[in-house]
């Protein structure tokens, strides 16, 4: 009953908790891009990806904002609260990359004029597709309130998060978030937050120091994901 598995996902295995309303997120050291068509792995990325998380949720929850976060446990689990899942993906962008600038034909790099918050719909077979509030609203895939709400967080988690990381020399191009409804209907913010699911360039050298280098056969991939934790590790432990 303990460790049984309620869900496996292609970056985490999440299992039962002996305490009702709680989970246990597994992290896996195994990669994938392209929606699952390019698979790897990344030595160690498990603990890694657990510790940047561990350390930002703790960040994010002393500075005002409700994440499922509990504790680290073992090496590579933590233990968060159970939520309700929105089927929504939450991206924040200050600068152009990735599918953005593919998009739009900017540059990568192009500081954006003002902060960008995108929503895709969580959905493999579909790939994932760019929606809007008229296409949550008239699909009834969530709660209007509770989307506002995570915008609202999406945003402030950003505000807080860019000053932190460039105080240990990294610049927060872009990430994405996933938000749940806990037992009492408050919207908390899930999943985790780590060079998996953000876009981390050294602020000096404009270096990429995230899963860009596994997407784009980079190399250096587990290095990155290394000086990533040792300066997050020393920008929260020097904010706390
Ligand atoms: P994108 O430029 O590919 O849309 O990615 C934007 C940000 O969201 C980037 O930091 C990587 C992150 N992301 C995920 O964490 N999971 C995903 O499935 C996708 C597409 C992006």
């Amino acid at each position: 009953m303990e460790t049984a598995k309620l869900y496996e996902g292609k970056a985490k295995v999440v299992l039962a908790d002996r305490e009702d309303g709680f989970v246990r997120m597994v992290f896996k050291d195994d990669a994938t891009a392209d929606n699952g068509l390019k698979r790897g792995r990344i030595a160690d990325k498990g603990r890694m990806n657990r510790d940047i998380s561990a350390a930002l949720f703790r960040y994010l929850e002393a500075h005002g904002i409700p994440t499922h976060y509990v504790e680290a446990a073992g090496e590579r689990e933590m233990r968060v609260r159970r939520l309700r899942m929105l089927p929504l993906e939450f991206v924040v962008r200050n600068t152009a990359a990735g599918s953005l600038a593919r998009r739009l034909g900017l540059p990568e790099g192009q500081e954006l004029g003002r902060v960008v918050v995108e929503i895709y719909l969580k959905n493999d077979a579909l790939g994932d597709p760019l929606i809007n509030r008229d296409h949550i609203r008239a699909l009834g895939l969530a709660d209007d309130g509770d989307v506002d709400r995570a915008i609202e967080l999406a945003r402030r988690t950003n505000d807080l998060l860019r000053p932190l990381l460039l105080s240990c020399g990294l610049r927060l191009i872009d990430f994405k978030l996933e938000f749940g409804v806990d037992a009492k209907g408050e919207v908390r913010l899930g999943d985790e937050i780590s060079p998996d699911t953000c876009r981390f360039w050294d602020a000096a050298t404009g270096t990429r120091l995230d899963k860009d280098r596994f997407r784009r056969d980079m190399g250096g991939v587990e290095e990155a994901y290394a000086e990533v934790l040792r300066r997050v590790d020393a920008a929260v432990g020097g904010a706390a």
